[in-house]
């Protein structure tokens, strides 16, 4: 099938298949985070060499250069809007390439970003029964009128065509599958037991194609622990963007600044046995980024041992406004 032009800004068109934004590289609160006086938050706030401010974590991807679908929606979606021409507005009075998005879970920094793209634009809004159960409870949500945005269910395992309100296609398929994971912080019942209440579609992992191709990847922006079948998905494939949340387990309680582990939180580490680097050594995965890293993590700042170890391992810590095109 004929693929189409991407016309750059330079007004030079080149064959694309699918284009990657990073929006927002960090986790819930941002880095440096507002209130936050940790080693890692002190010197991005002072600008310390090897540091860059980041949003809250989101991608946008695109298959024409011309509509664009939010992976997630952060509380910084304005600011990210502003720093990416690519989601400015274009045509006319009204307008804007933003068509939709889809979330992996109800977490605050991945569904708040909803409510800043309410003023009247057409948008469909895909998530699985159970986050789409959570908006449609929370009635602050209602400020998305049902004239201009639908909202669509996703299937566990059903490749879905990522389509504009209107019906178009957008050029892209994903397939949403559930990881280990954790309800929404602001929805945990401390009754239900060890889980809070957790049901298995609270998270979700997506692959991500090309509908016009076999280019892929995968957005896994929040992950628990590393099951077999998701070791075996993962193998070979081109490039994973995955839950960079800790360094180690503990590091909220040793950088002072909390008590909860990444355990409690839903978030396997980056380090130690049972992390991350470790479990995707032997998944010969081409290109492997972190994402939805927060803002004690030391791998933030360029020149720190653990940076280097994660380099090492032929990681990559994504940073805003970082481009990948397939
Ligand atoms: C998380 O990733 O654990 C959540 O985003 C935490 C939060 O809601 O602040
Ligand atoms: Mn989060
Ligand atoms: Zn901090």
């Amino acid at each position: 099938m004929k693929r189409p032009v991407w016309k750059e800004p330079s007004g030079k068109g080149c064959l694309i298949v699918l284009k990657i934004v990073v929006l927002g590289s960090s986790a819930g609160g941002g880095s440096p985070q507002w209130n936050c006086n940790c080693p890692v938050c002190r010197q991005v706030r002072a600008g310390a060499p090897g540091t860059r401010p980041r949003t809250q974590s989101s991608i946008t991807v695109s298959a024409d250069g011309e509509n664009w679908f939010l992976f997630n929606a952060s509380p910084d979606l304005g600011h990210q809007i502003l720093s990416n021409s690519a989601l400015h507005p274009a045509k006319g009075e009204r307008h804007s390439p933003i068509v939709g998005a889809v979330v992996t879970n109800g977490d605050v920094d991945h569904v708040t970003g909803l409510l800043t793209v309410r003023e009247s634009h057409p948008l469909a809004v895909y998530g699985t029964s159970r986050v789409q159960s959570v908006l449609a409870d929370n009635s602050i949500f209602n400020v998305l009128n049902p004239e201009y945005v639908e909202r669509r269910i996703l299937k566990m395992g059903q490749p879905t065509e990522l389509k504009t309100k209107d019906g178009k296609s957008a050029g892209i398929i994903i397939e949403p599958f559930t990881v280990p994971g954790k309800i929404a912080l602001w929805l945990e019942d401390e009754s239900a037991g060890e889980n809070f209440g957790s049901q298995p579609e609270d998270t979700i992992g997506l692959k991500i194609s090309a509908k016009d191709g076999d280019e892929h990847f995968f957005y896994i922006p929040g992950c628990a622990s590393f099951p077999p079948e998701l070791a075996e998905r993962l193998t070979d494939a081109p490039l994973v963007f995955f839950d960079g949340t800790l360094w180690q387990d503990d590091e909220m309680k040793t950088s002072h600044v909390g008590v909860k582990t990444g355990n409690r939180m839903g978030h396997m580490s980056n380090s130690g046995p049972e992390g991350t680097v470790a479990a995707f050594a032997p998944l010969n995965v081409k290109r492997k980024v972190f994402i939805h890293i927060n803002n004690t993590n030391p791998i933030l700042i360029d020149n720190t041992p653990e940076r280097a170890e994660v380099e090492a391992a032929d990681w990559e810590v994504s940073y805003d406004g970082m481009e990948i095109t397939l």
